[in-house]
């Protein structure tokens, strides 16, 4: 299978701008405008609030055990354009408090592990604290997804303090090891970044791949185990 870059597809960066403006005096534009910039800074806050709660957590295991449960964390704020194509998608208007009570993915924050058990410590241990409240939880190692993906999400609500007020902001938390990782970045990949259509029998093949890893992950996780002396 020859991999080919999509075509560039046209701009639509500005077409929340457009609509805005084709159904909106300049001055509720502007006004619109505005209360995004703050919506941004509002979820990028959050996202910084808990990537530093998974820090800490990371370092005080590091501290006490010489052992990081976490491998690495990424993170990344939804830009305006794919904000607009999800309200579309869901008959939403473009609006700031549509995208406060129906998406729940505007700030992201994806949490490599090493261990399978690291990702449920690390979820414990994040929704313990008082001030994080779980809003969902998948499953998908326990329960993965037909196509064999593997990760646990969660979507979780926690608190940034501005200057004048204290926001209640939903941060969707996916925590999976590096192993399903590597797959789950190359499965977007072929999906999204290539014209070619998967077959059936090229997903039964990454299906199986995610299933060899899953494996994978369980006899690591035993080796571990044995090697620390735990049970
Ligand atoms: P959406 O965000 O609209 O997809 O809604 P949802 O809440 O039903 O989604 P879900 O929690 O199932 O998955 C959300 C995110 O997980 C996606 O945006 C991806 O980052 C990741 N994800 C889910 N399924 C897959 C998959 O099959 N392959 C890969 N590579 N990533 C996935
Ligand atoms: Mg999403």
């Amino acid at each position: 299978m020859t991999l080919k870059k999509k075509k560039q597809a046209s701009p639509t960066a500005l077409a929340p701008v457009k609509q805005l403006l084709a159904e909106n005096s300049q001055q509720a534009v502007m006004e619109q405008m505005y209360k995004f910039i703050e919506l941004e800074h509002l979820y990028d806050s959050a996202i910084r609030e808990v990537k530093t709660k998974l820090e800490i957590l990371d370092s005080e295991f590091r501290t006490k055990y010489s052992y990081n449960p976490i491998h690495h964390i990424e993170d990344r704020l939804k830009s305006p354009e794919s904000m607009f194509k999800k309200l579309q998608r869901n008959n939403l208007p473009f609006t700031v408090e549509a995208v406060r009570e129906n998406l729940f993915d505007i700030a992201g924050v994806r949490v490599i592990c090493n261990y399978i058990e690291d990702i449920y410590q690390v979820a414990d241990l994040l929704t313990a604290q008082d001030d994080v409240t779980l809003i969902k939880r998948k499953d998908y190692i326990a329960n993965p997804k037909a196509n064999g993906y593997r990760s646990l999400h969660l979507v979780i609500e926690t608190p940034v303090y501005l200057s004048e007020k204290k926001e209640l902001v939903n941060v969707e938390v996916q925590i999976r090891t590096i192993a399903m990782d590597f797959w789950a970045s190359l499965e977007h990949e072929l999906k999204y970044k290539t014209d070619t259509e998967v077959s059936a029998e090229l997903a039964e093949q990454l299906r199986l791949c995610a299933e060899t890893i899953a494996q994978t992950d369980m006899k690591m996780q035993q080796i571990y185990r044995t090697l620390k002396q735990i049970d």
